[in-house]
């Protein structure tokens, strides 16, 4: 796991359970062009499949987390070309992983780049965040799932404010709708540290369980009530079958720390 693969990408582990990957397009405020994004869900991918990691933190710079798609590179680009290469749909690959993926926004958060927090399991943003959905603003739609996700999250009166006029919406306005779990405090690198701790508290928990919780929640998104109820309970059920609820119980009985083996 080292920056040296990626051009537009920098790893790191500033905790041994948490891969850091941070955005690192300068000149175009982390626009995601197709080479960037490609880097992004390879060090991703990479992450989730290292047996040493157990969350990943999504960065970008103090100014842009990501500016949206690449403008420049899309503008010629035909409908054909787009729908027979069924563009962007290599970006879902992100919301396959296991593992939790903490997206940490300051600045712009704009298109593509709002769209890839929305990808994330939890926001984190600095109050310097600024969101939107401006593709209006250039003649096309949100296409990395805008107008699904943030829908889901906003409602539709909001969602359809925010996506028929493009307007910015702020890290406040972002918690108060529950797009972001929590603003932090003011400061450079102030959310990725917060990020980094949170990163490191889940990846302190057992693997097993870390997984399934995070493919319980998704599945509310996809199932109704009475299916993810069971989907649920299914999964709670065999995690009894696991060292670490013998473990994480077993400790508590005996008032100590769990030695979690993620098994
Ligand atoms: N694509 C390509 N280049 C971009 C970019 C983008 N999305 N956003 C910024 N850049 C580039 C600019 O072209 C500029 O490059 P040069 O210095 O070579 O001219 C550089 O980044 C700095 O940008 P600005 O000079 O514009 O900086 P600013 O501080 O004046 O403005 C901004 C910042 C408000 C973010 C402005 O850059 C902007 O509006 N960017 C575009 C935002 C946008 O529309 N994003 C949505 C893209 S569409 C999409 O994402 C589709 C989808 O659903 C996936």
């Amino acid at each position: 796991f080292s920056t040296a693969r990626y051009n537009n990408v920098l790893v790191s582990r500033p905790n041994p359970g948490v891969a850091l990957i941070t955005l690192h397009r300068p000149k175009a405020l982390n626009a995601l062009s197709a080479a960037h994004f490609k880097d992004i869900s390879d060090a991703l991918v990479e992450a989730d499949a290292d047996d040493s990691v157990g969350a990943m933190v999504l960065t970008g710079s103090e100014k842009a987390f990501a500016a949206g798609a690449d403008i420049l590179e899309m503008k010629d680009k035909t409908f054909a070309d787009a729908f027979t290469n069924n563009f962007l749909a290599n970006w879902e690959v992100i919301t396959k992983l296991r593992k939790p993926i903490i997206a940490a926004v300051s600045g712009y958060a704009l298109g593509g780049g709002c769209e890839l927090a929305l990808m994330c399991d939890i926001i984190l943003a600095s109050p310097t965040a600024k969101f939107s959905q401006p593709e209006i603003s250039i003649g096309i739609i949100p296409g990395g799932g805008g107008s699904q996700r943030l829908t889901r999250i906003v409602g539709k009166s909001r969602a359809m404010e925010l996506c028929l006029t493009g307007r910015m919406f702020s890290a406040q306005e972002a918690e108060q709708w529950g797009v972001v779990s929590r603003v932090v405090g003011e400061g450079e690198g102030v959310v990725v540290k917060e990020a980094v701790e949170m990163a490191g508290t889940i990846a302190s928990k057992g693997r097993v369980a870390v997984i399934a919780c995070k493919e319980a929640i998704n599945a509310s998104f996809e199932m109704p009530l009475s299916d993810g109820l069971r989907y649920e309970r299914r999964l709670f059920h065999s995690l009894f079958a696991t060292n670490d609820q013998k473990e994480g119980m077993g400790a508590f009985a005996e008032k100590r720390k769990p030695n979690f083996t993620h098994s």
